[in-house]
């Protein structure tokens, strides 16, 4: 019977298309045209660091026996063109005095169990920045903590008398919101009142270098009764005696300080795109948007993923790579100026909740969310890079040159939360009267953010992204075996690894011809630079 043989043969027919459609996974198409506003140009800056004082020495060494494991990183970083500033800054910041006659660069002054009461530097501290890669600058951070203005104008003093021309900005307190109450009673006034005392006594000790040179706030989006970001304190007039430089935030969405949030810092709730677009909208854009509207620069001063030093098996696995691209880009899209990621150890006196400790000796126990383990330690084992540095590669290349960012839509068919996709613009030339800058599009970075483990049953999906029309690109690929990957040595960046320090395997760029799509798999991130 013709009819139902005929019948038979289109299903045979559809049946042959599905097999094809599921060989060739469909495709999603992402339209180029920014769905945010570009941002400014970005400087070589951007990509910036904040080390917790206390454990300076274990990340850098002495002056005459540096870590060369940190420096290798930081080379890596000079090499793309980036130029990292460096804050020596964190909780122990506001127990730090400065001794003349410390050989020692830092000295802790602990209870046995880790706990810090004091962090004492020595000459060699400030005299170590000589040996950080040529056209490193540096922000002279104050013991604010300590309600003591000879304190902090001693610190100032001795960075401004050994490294005047390496210091860019000074910084008066970590984190205000978390001091004592009684301090200023839940008062911005006061606060303002009090910083602009101190910042002034130091200005008039060091000819002026200060002035003009502070970062302002140093916040946390913590609910608490002091409100100090700088969406507080600029309306109040931190600035009225014109001593800002930039406005700073710091950036935690997540924690491990008590096991309430503990048990929500997993990889799945790391890598939710749309909660990081959340966070970024609701805890840190208010404050930005208040420095702009001022005419001002703004930074996120110390961030990272998971506050309290990070959570194993999370911020040391390469989900912790997608989420600080994916984060890092979220904010050069809302202009921050430079982004501080946070490097320490767990603080035994920030929270006695938490889930990191310090070694039973009361050795350092790094955060799981750093560069790297700087030094062997019983906590964490061997020193070594974790799989998070290779985005710091991805950030830096994708930025370079005076890069401007701005977000793309999801594609239709997929999740938000699973993926996100940035455009590069480079400018070219002026308009006429300098005004109107032309743009081009140089760049997109797409990452796959969709968790994909080790072992998962499912297979590991790729996803085909239509970029539209163009002429050719490069791909540079940001890759693991899965998500949950904590070996470095098979985390690469465009086919190098850095377990040791030192890249592994050769630069593999891969070549997109006229036109072609882009695949990238569950749990990967590429940047594609147009020929
Ligand atoms: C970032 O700055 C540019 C100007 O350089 C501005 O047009 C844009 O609106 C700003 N972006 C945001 C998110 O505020
Ligand atoms: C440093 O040593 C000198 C000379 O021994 C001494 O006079 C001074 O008080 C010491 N300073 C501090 C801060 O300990
Ligand atoms: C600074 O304050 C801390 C915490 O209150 C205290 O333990 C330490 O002794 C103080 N340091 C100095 C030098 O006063
Ligand atoms: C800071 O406050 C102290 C104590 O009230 C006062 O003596 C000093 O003059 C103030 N300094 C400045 C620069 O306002
Ligand atoms: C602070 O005020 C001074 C003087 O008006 C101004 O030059 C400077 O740009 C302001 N700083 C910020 C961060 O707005
Ligand atoms: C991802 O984050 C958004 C925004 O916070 C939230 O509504 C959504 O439930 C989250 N997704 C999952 C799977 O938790
Ligand atoms: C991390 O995972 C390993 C292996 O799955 C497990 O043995 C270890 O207990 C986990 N560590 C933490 C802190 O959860």
């Amino acid at each position: 019977m013709k009819s139902t043989s005929l019948a038979a043969n289109s299903m045979l027919v559809a049946a042959a298309a599905a097999a094809v459609a599921a060989v060739h996974e469909p495709s999603y198409s992402l339209n180029t045209t920014p769905s945010s506003p570009v941002s400014q140009p970005h400087g070589p800056q951007f990509v910036s660091y904040s080390f917790e004082p206390a454990y300076w020495v274990e990340f850098f060494g002495e002056p005459d026996s540096p870590r060369d494991l940190t420096f290798t990183l930081l080379n890596h970083l000079h090499e793309r063109g980036a130029r990292p500033i460096i804050r020596a800054g964190g909780i122990a910041m506001d127990s730090m005095v400065f001794d003349p006659n410390q050989t020692k660069s830092v000295v802790r002054t602990e209870n046995g169990k880790g706990g810090i009461y004091r962090t004492t530097i020595g000459p060699a501290f400030y005299d170590h920045w000589d040996n950080f890669p040529e056209g490193t600058t540096f922000v002279s951070t104050l013991n604010f903590g300590n309600n003591s203005v000879s304190i902090a104008r001693g610190l100032a003093e001795a960075s401004y008398q050994r490294q005047r021309d390496k210091i860019v900005f000074y910084e008066l307190g970590n984190e205000p919101t978390n001091y004592p109450t009684s301090r200023w009673k839940g008062s911005t006034e006061a606060y303002i009142a009090q910083w602009q005392n101190f910042t002034a006594e130091i200005d008039a000790a060091i000819d002026g270098d200060s002035h003009g040179k502070w970062w302002a706030s140093s916040a946390t989006t913590d609910v608490t009764p002091l409100k100090v970001r700088p969406a507080d304190l600029i309306p109040k007039g931190v600035n009225s005696t014109g001593q800002v430089g930039q406005y700073s935030i710091h950036s935690y969405a997540f924690a491990t300080c008590d096991p309430a949030r503990a048990a929500r810092a997993t990889i799945p709730n790391i890598l939710n795109h749309t909660d990081l677009l959340r966070y970024a909208d609701d805890e840190i854009y208010p404050s930005a948007k208040a420095a702009m509207d001022a005419g001002a620069p703004w930074i996120i001063g110390e961030f990272n993923s998971i506050a309290c030093s990070g959570k194993p098996n999370v911020s040391d696995t390469f989900a912790q790579a997608l989420w600080t691209a994916d984060v890092e880009l979220l904010y050069a899209v809302r202009n921050a100026s430079s982004v501080h990621l946070h490097q320490g150890a767990a603080l035994v006196f920030q929270s006695d909740q938490q889930l990191n400790t310090p070694g039973d000796d009361g050795s350092p126990g790094f955060s799981s969310y750093s560069l790297l383990y700087p030094i062997d330690s019983s906590k964490r084992g061997a020193a070594r890079v974790l799989p998070v540095f290779v985005s710091q590669l991805l950030v830096a290349e994708a930025l370079a040159d005076g890069g401007r960012i701005a977000a793309l839509e999801t594609p239709r068919g997929l999740a938000e939360q699973g993926f996100s996709a940035y455009a590069v613009f480079q400018e070219k030339g002026r308009g006429a009267c300098g005004s109107g800058k032309k743009l081009k599009l140089a760049k997109l970075v797409i990452l796959n953010m969709k968790p994909y483990y080790a072992g998962q049953e499912a297979a590991r999906a790729t996803l085909s992204v239509d970029i539209g029309e163009h002429k050719g690109a490069t791909v540079k690929r940001m890759t693991a075996p899965a998500v949950d990957e904590k070996d470095s040595a098979k985390v690469t960046w465009a086919g190098q690894s850095f377990r040791n320090g030192e890249a592994v395997g050769e630069v593999a760029a891969e070549r997109l011809g006229p036109n072609e799509k882009v695949a990238v798999k569950e749990s990967e991130a590429v940047l594609v630079t147009f020929s």
